[in-house]
């Protein structure tokens, strides 16, 4: 198979519009499970249990995805952690169709439950 992706070595930046999404499942106390289910179905392979970026797969990663409980994560908006999900880049892959929008900003949430 061929693998098309290209690594690139820019921090990554959402676009400044996703900073106005905001989550519409925010004050749902179930979002944390649901989205903390669908972590450890779909991310943690390459960002780890904890989010902590050392999954089984992440030694294979050209790019080693940021610790997600870190400063540079948490200090971003919903919007703009949502919008990375729903788009992806390089090894990381797009999730707008395999995941709906709720499941998505669920994972959002769980991201923020990270927060130290
Ligand atoms: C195949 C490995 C892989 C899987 C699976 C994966 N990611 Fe990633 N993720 C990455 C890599 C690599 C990056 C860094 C991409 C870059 O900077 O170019 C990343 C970056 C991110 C970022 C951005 C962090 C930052 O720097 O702001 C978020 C948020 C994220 N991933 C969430 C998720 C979620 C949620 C899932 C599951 C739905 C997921 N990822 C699945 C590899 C993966």
């Amino acid at each position: 198979m061929l693998l098309s992706w290209t690594v690139v070595n820019e921090p990554w930046k959402a676009p400044t519009e996703a900073d106005k999404l905001s989550n519409p499942l925010a004050n749902d106390p179930k979002a944390m499970t649901k989205g903390r289910k669908l972590f450890d179905a779909y991310c943690w392979v390459c960002h780890g249990a904890t989010g902590k970026g050392d999954g089984p797969s992440a030694a294979a990663l050209k790019v080693r995805p940021a610790a997600l409980h870190s400063a540079l994560v948490q200090s971003q908006t919903d919007g703009a952690i949502f919008w990375k999900v729903t788009n992806g880049r390089g090894e990381m892959a797009p999730y707008v169709h395999s995941l709906s929008d709720a499941q998505r900003w669920a994972l959002v949430s769980y991201i923020r439950s990270l927060k130290e």
